[in-house]
Formats: structure tokens, C-alpha cells, sequence
């Protein structure tokens, strides 16, 4: 049981509103990717029009090119509310302060990166989360605190478990969404569970996979994308090295889990490669030295549509290839028609493939699009998260 924006007036209150608008960015034009993320913090400003409201987000990871300051968030974030959205270079300083003391009802004021301020780089128990510099700081200043930011609700950062800690909170509208449909999903999701399982995230895809396993939430796991070169090189099937970070722990790791759990990991049978920008389709041992792969082939395709066919519930994550590039989304856009035209209980998950099936037309054949990665497997797990659980002692606390 949690609140929602339902229970609280917000007019005339400062609202510190926890979005997650961590976008993926174009590391050349430093661009924002996909603006699905910033869509949902819209809407949920949307409905506290009256309110102080500062929005709160954290971008990247510390050390990446993605972890950059919030501006161009800005931007996007007035479009979309078509309202004024004052930006402060500042998280918990003197500015920032100032800032959200000088709001006036109805105003936006968008923080920096959250990720600027050291403690919200570590995850803390609520206790020690409420007594952090960030909520002792910012704390005070707040009538009430929503929590949006369903896709970082598996961390146990001060701002997501330490404010709720001090100030009465609910969920905001994308996280009472999210919460809402994939309870009701979870009644019916049933055997086999098969995992579409692509993108970039290695460490964090491979320790997820762990997780669904032993859960019993991943019977079958067809793997694309880097976490399928991965996997591939653990099975001795590709030679060239990836050049990905600490690459020779992350092979050790897929085969340690290949080990366990022979029958469960399906990896491509044939592969596009880039040859000057062009597709180039062949058998995984047929690849050169030099190719990297860029997408699945059309024998894995069908390969993989046939046990998307069979299952009882899917879960698809990460794209299986460069589909921002045409010549290299056939994959992508193949499983999701695959996914889309099954019987079973679906849910898709992560930015990209949000804008893939929109761009598909197919958003609509999904049972449920999140905008989590991490989260939403933690969820899948049956495993508490520590957002959730902040949610539900706010509100058995205001009772
Ligand atoms: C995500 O994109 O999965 C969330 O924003 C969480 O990001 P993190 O894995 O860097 O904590």
C-alpha cells in the first residue's frame, strides 16, 4: 500500500519530485537519445500545477560519458510541460537552496545531476540515508517528497530512501503506473519464462541473469547485443577480443554461468557485420578477425521467434544490435514483432526498445513498456524494492 499524488494537495507546497530522466546521450553530440523518461516526469507535473515543485535526477554513472550536467534535460523537460523550467547548477549548495526558497506556487526548478553530490553515489540503509548532508540540507525545505523514479527504485540511494525517511511521501504518476500494471501482470505470468536479453550493460545484465534464474523467472535466455558477444566468447565461438571494460572477468563470469545452468542460454547462430558501414550477414565462425558484431542474422531471428512462440511469459531488455543505425535494427525490430505476435504475457523493457516499438507501431500489442532496466529485473525477482519500501512506511507512517 503506498500514496499516490491523490492523497496530497500540493498547491501552495514544495514538492521535491525524484524523477529518473537518466537518458542514453549521443557521445558525439552529446545529444539526449530517447525522451521517454522526461515525457513521464512531465506528467506528473502535470497534475501539481500549483505546486513549488523541484525536480530531481541523477544522469549517468560517474567515470561515463553519459554522466553530464542536466541543461539539455531543461530544455526538453519546458517543451514537454510547456511551462517555465528554471535550471540551477547546484544539488544541495547555498544556489540550490536559495533557489527553492525563492520559488513561487506553480514555478519548476530542475537541480543538477544528483549523482554531483558524493552520497548518492552509494547505496545506505534508510536510517543512514536520512542522515546524509544531502537530506539534512535539503531536507527542510520540503513540505513533501514523490517518488518517480521507477527505473532507479532498486538503488538505495539518500534520495530515494532517505527523504521519504523524513518527509510524507507518494509515488508519482509514471511509478504508480509502473507499480500498478506489473502487479496486475504478475498474476498471470506463467511457465516458460523466456528472457530476450540484449544491450551494453554486461556486469549488470550478467548478475540479472543470476537472479531470474534462481528465481524461476528464466527458463530460457536468447542473447544478443555485447552481452551475446560475451557469452559467445565464454563458449569459445568468438576469438577477437570485444575491447569492452574488464573483458576477461565478464567472459569468466558467463562461463562460470553457462556451467551452472547448461540448458538455459541460447546465443546467435549467424550475425551482421559492419564492412564500411555496410550490412554484412554470415555464421558466427565464419567472422574475420576485425568484425565486430552489429546485429543478429535472420537464422537466429527465426531461431529465437520460434521460443518466443512457446513461452508462457517474455521479458525483452537491450536492443540486439546498433538499432539506431537501420542497416543494423533487423534484429531488434524482428524480435519485438515476434514478441508483439505471441500469445504469452509480455513486458518489454528499456528506453530503446520503447522507441522501437513506436516506431514499429507495436506499443500497443505489449502487454507492458517500462522505462526500467535494473529495476524492473530486481521486480521480476519477487524481491522488495527499496523505493517500494520507503513508499509503503511513508504511508503506514502518515496513517
Ligand atoms: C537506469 O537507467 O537503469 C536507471 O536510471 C538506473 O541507473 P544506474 O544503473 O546507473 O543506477
Amino acid at each position: 500500500m503506498f500514496r499516490t499524488l491523490d492523497d496530497y494537495d500540493t498547491a501552495g507546497k514544495t514538492v521535491l519530485v525524484r524523477t529518473d530522466m537518466n537518458c542514453p546521450i549521443d557521445p558525439d553530440t552529446m545529444e539526449l537519445l530517447g525522451t521517454r523518461r522526461i515525457e513521464e516526469a512531465a506528467e506528473t507535473l502535470r497534475d501539481m500545477p500549483r505546486a513549488r515543485a523541484v525536480v530531481a535526477s541523477h544522469q549517468g554513472r560517474v567515470g561515463n560519458k553519459d554522466y553530464t550536467g542536466m541543461s539539455r534535460h531543461a530544455e526538453v523537460l519546458r517543451k514537454m510541460t510547456g511551462r517555465d523550467v528554471t535550471y540551477v547548477e547546484d544539488v544541495i549548495g547555498e544556489s540550490a537552496r536559495a533557489a527553492i526558497s525563492g520559488m513561487r506556487d506553480g514555478q519548476i526548478l530542475l537541480l543538477d545531476n544528483l549523482r554531483l553530490c558524493a552520497e548518492e553515489n552509494y547505496e545506505f540503509e534508510p536510517g543512514a540515508a536520512a542522515s546524509t548532508v544531502m537530506v539534512g540540507r535539503l531536507g527542510p525545505l520540503f513540505d513533501l517528497c514523490v517518488l518517480d523514479s521507477f527505473p532507479t527504485a532498486h538503488r538505495s540511494h539518500p534520495s530515494i530512501v532517505g527523504f521519504p525517511r523524513v518527509l510524507p511521501a507518494c509515488a508519482g504518476r509514471a511509478a504508480e503506473r509502473e507499480l500498478r500494471s506489473l502487479d496486475e501482470i504478475m498474476t498471470v505470468a506463467k511457465a516458460p519464462h523466456v528472457v530476450v536479453l540484449g544491450g551494453a550493460k554486461v556486469a549488470d545484465r550478467i548478475e540479472a541473469m543470476r537472479m531470474l534464474i534462481e528465481n524461476g523467472r528464466a527458463d530460457h535466455i536468447l542473447l544478443t547485443g555485447l552481452i551475446g558477444s560475451v557469452f559467445m566468447r565464454a563458449q569459445a565461438r568468438l576469438r577477437s577480443p570485444l575491447g569492452i571494460k574488464r573483458e576477461e572477468e565478464m567472459v569468466s563470469r558467463a562461463h562460470a554461468l553457462i556451467g551452472e545452468h547448461p540448458d538455459v542460454f541460447a546465443t546467435p547462430v549467424d550475425v551482421a557485420v559492419d564492412r564500411d558501414g555496410r550490412r554484412i550477414e554470415m555464421d558466427v565462425r565464419e567472422m574475420g578477425r576485425d568484425d565486430q558484431v552489429a546485429d543478429i542474422g535472420p537464422k537466429t531471428i527465426d531461431y529465437y521467434a520460434r521460443m518466443i512462440s512457446g513461452a508462457g511469459t517474455v521479458f525483452m531488455s537491450g536492443p540486439a544490435g546498433r538499432f539506431e543505425d537501420a542497416e543494423f535494427s533487423h534484429g531488434t525490430r524482428g524480435l519485438l514483432r515476434a514478441v508483439a505476435g505471441s500469445m504469452a504475457t509480455t513486458i518489454v523493457s528499456g528506453g530503446h526498445l520503447g522507441a522501437a516499438l513506436k516506431m514499429e507501431g507495436l506499443a500497443g500489442k505489449i502487454d507492458h513498456v517500462s522505462t526500467a532496466g535494473g529495476a524492473l529485473v530486481l521486480y521480476l525477482t519477487g524481491k522488495k524494492l527499496p523505493m517500494m519500501a520507503a513508499l509503503e512506511e511513508a504511508a503506514a507512517r502518515s496513517q
